[in-house]
């Protein structure tokens, strides 16, 4: 049997395919808007497991793939077996045997990897506590399509060091681009935030302070608060620097609503490539 193209991480694949991924992508989204697209996934189904909330990557693959000629089949935690303990090898073996790609939201990697050892078809990361791949492909698309290439450009991460800048770091070795990161292990004293910021970076991006699962919601707000994505750090960047936030976003926390709405903000242009993106993934794990 030959071993399933799975999208796990962004580190597991070689710089060649995420960049043909990404191409594809940019076609699939000029297609999309002539009416040029074809049903490529015809008949195929990708199954969706949501251990955790999501709006964007619940409908952008449900969108993506009924656009592909496909279907999908959505799981929830409390409304599987899997909620009631059934294990994921167990259910990767059955889920095998109806679809022909899985796709996982779960807090526990280490899940992933058991529905890829388990799967005989296709696995997709839509998240887990330690990376979100899907939606750094989204990002870097964008960024493409308002800049070009991101090879050599620098990109600013403030705040939190979670799921979605340790995918940025992956991407930062597999695209060629500089990553800073401003995130508190001890806190860093703002000035030094500051002449972080200062050095022309073409990318600002953050999150949400507190993600799905974390408990110390108070004490992550304390110490992230120097970490607010404003105008004045905006402006600290490159001119034409551009701001990013995989959403959802707690306006008035990571990120103000002047940044959030301004014009250098390209969140809704991420939020739609996902969509492009994924169809690109699903393409590429069904091909
Ligand atoms: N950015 C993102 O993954 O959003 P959802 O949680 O709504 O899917
Ligand atoms: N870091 C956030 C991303 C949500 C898309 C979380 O894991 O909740």
């Amino acid at each position: 049997m030959s071993v399933p193209k799975h999208f796990l991480d962004i580190d597991r694949l070689d710089s060649g395919t995420l960049q043909g991924i990404l191409t594809l992508g940019h076609d699939l989204k000029k297609s999309r808007k002539s009416g040029a697209a074809g049903r490529p996934l015809d008949g195929k189904t990708l199954v969706m497991i949501f251990e955790k909330p999501s709006t964007r990557t619940r409908v952008s693959f449900q969108v993506g793939m009924q656009e592909l000629g496909g279907h999908t089949v959505i799981l929830t935690d409390d409304q599987s077996q899997l909620g009631r303990g059934e294990t994921v090898a167990d259910t990767a073996r059955v889920l095998s045997r109806y679809a022909d790609a899985i796709m996982i939201r779960t807090d526990d990697p280490a899940k992933l990897i058991e529905l890829e050892e388990y799967a005989t078809v296709p696995v997709i990361n839509g998240l887990t506590d330690q990376s979100h791949p899907c939606q750094i492909m989204a990002d870097i698309m964008t960024f493409e399509e308002r800049r070009g290439a991101i090879r050599d450009r620098k990109v600013a991460w403030t705040g939190d060091g979670n799921n979605v800048v340790t995918s940025w770091v992956h991407a930062a070795a597999r695209f060629g681009f500089e990553m800073r990161i401003a995130t508190p292990d001890e806190l860093k004293p703002s000035d030094q935030l500051i002449a972080w910021a200062d050095d022309g970076a073409d990318l600002v991006v953050t999150d949400t302070w507190v993600s799905m699962g974390d408990e110390d919601a108070g004490t992550r707000h304390n110490m992230l608060s120097p970490y607010r994505v404003d105008d004045a750090l905006m402006a600290k960047a490159a001119a034409d620097a551009l701001f990013m936030h995989c959403l959802p976003a707690h306006r008035g926390e990571e990120v103000t609503d002047s940044v959030m709405d301004g014009p250098q903000s390209v969140v809704w242009d991420e939020a739609e490539n996902r969509l492009h993106v994924q169809k690109a993934i699903l393409s590429w794990c069904l091909s």
